[in-house]
């Protein structure tokens, strides 16, 4: 059934939410054209009229943070110049968060240019979903949520992982805060890895503070990417813990061609390392990339639940979920 106040649109990285959504809202995907043309640019045509109504863009910008990005802000733009009253963009990962401060100097704030891109391209309303850091909301001037998945990540951990004799092991110092909810949730103790970034994209572990020998370890993160951060710990406690899992909320698996050929060799390196699940969840889609110690967790009635909020609802997204969870 066609909804007729307001309109959902997906874009390439979102198909694998769409079936749920809109079956637990009860609505259509409204229908778009996409299409590249041989130099890389996109184009979009939507194929129905938006005109007055209240539209939903779920793009996560993941698998070429570039193209997602610029998906959704062509979207936008062909949805304003159709006279949509209202743009909402869920963006359940939030690529470019990282850079989120000036580090060395001389750098961009990308996090702080992606939001201002996003601002001005029409956008009039964004929700993240475990954004690398909470104060980049502050960048926006419009409306912003940021939804916690540490409550499914908690739930699914509890229902599948004997969590007997284990810690929750945080991975930098900027993961403590999440970290430890984890573990006040599951009734655990929390202990802290110092790890200094030695390269782009690895790092060097100095010290764990807090016990973990003979330990079932519990690491939780915000993203993976390389996969390293997690890796370079593993590779120093492994011999000295039982058993090791690791969830997290993105699974960007960047793979680095130069030592995978393709993601089953990725988590082969893990499940060789001692770990024995990796849960995620599908804020990014990992259609593709099965293995056997690879764990989706759905999140997709959490964005039905955020969109019918916004679109029905009288009460906030944070009242929303508080409710929902007392
Ligand atoms: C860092 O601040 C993040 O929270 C993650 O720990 C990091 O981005 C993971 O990246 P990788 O898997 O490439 O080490």
């Amino acid at each position: 059934m066609k909804n007729n106040h307001y309109v959902i649109f997906y874009l390439s990285q979102s198909n694998h939410l769409s079936t749920n959504i809109s079956k637990e809202l009860g609505v259509e995907n409204g229908e778009l054209e996409l299409k590249r043309f041989l130099d890389g640019e996109i184009y979009i045509r939507l194929k129905e009229s938006v005109r007055g109504k209240e539209v939903f863009i779920i793009q996560p910008t993941a698998n070429n943070v570039n193209d997602s990005l610029m998906e959704i802000l062509i979207l936008t733009d062909s949805l304003k110049r159709s006279s949509a009253k209202e743009v909402t963009a869920i963006i359940p990962y939030f690529g470019y968060a990282r850079q989120d401060r000036l580090n060395k100097g001389r750098e961009a704030i990308t996090s702080k240019l992606v939001a201002t891109i996003i601002e001005s391209s029409g956008i009039d309303r964004v929700v993240t979903f475990d954004i690398h850091a909470n104060q980049i909301q502050g960048f926006f001037n419009i409306p912003t949520d940021n939804i916690k998945t540490i409550r499914y990540l908690a739930r699914e951990t509890k229902k599948n992982i004997d969590l007997n004799n284990t810690i929750i092991l945080a991975p930098d110092f900027g993961s403590v805060k999440r970290a430890s909810v984890l573990a006040s949730m599951l009734d655990l103790n929390l202990s802290v890895i110092d790890k200094r970034r030695v390269k782009h994209n690895d790092v060097e572990i100095q010290n764990i503070i807090g016990e973990y020998k003979g330990k079932n370890i519990l690491m939780i993160d915000d993203m993976i990417d390389t996969g390293n951060t997690l890796k370079r710990t593993i590779e120093k406690i492994k011999n000295e813990v039982d058993g090791i899992n690791i969830v997290a909320t993105h699974g960007v698996f960047s793979l680095d061609k130069t030592k995978y050929k393709n993601h089953q060799e990725y988590f082969d390196e893990f499940e060789k390392l001692g770990v024995k699940n990796i849960y995620v969840t599908n804020t990014i889609d990992q259609t593709g990339r099965e293995h056997k110690i690879l764990k989706v967790i759905d999140i997709s009635s959490v964005i039905a639940g955020v969109i019918d909020v916004i679109a029905n609802k009288e009460i906030s997204i944070t009242e929303y979920f508080n409710k929902k969870w007392n």
